[in-house]
């Protein structure tokens, strides 16, 4: 599993990176960032659930 995020849609609400730190970060201009070129399979549900709580849906997931 691949996620990508929409820094143009990202408004830098900081909850991606705090439900999944393992995938996401935040970079110097407040927009998410992913970290990780493929999800590791054991944090696969908490990005899950980051890319459901995205309140401006940003995180797009995308198949490997
Ligand atoms: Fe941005 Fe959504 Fe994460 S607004 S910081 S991509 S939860």
């Amino acid at each position: 599993m691949r996620v990508t995020v929409d820094i143009d849609t990202c408004i830098g609400c900081g909850l991606c990176p705090e439900t999944c730190p393992e995938v996401f970060e935040m970079d110097d201009e407040d927009k998410a960032r992913v970290k990780v070129d493929k999800v590791p399979p054991d944090v696969e549900d908490a990005c899950r659930e980051a890319v459901e709580e995205c309140p401006v849906e940003a995180i797009l997931i995308e198949p490997d």
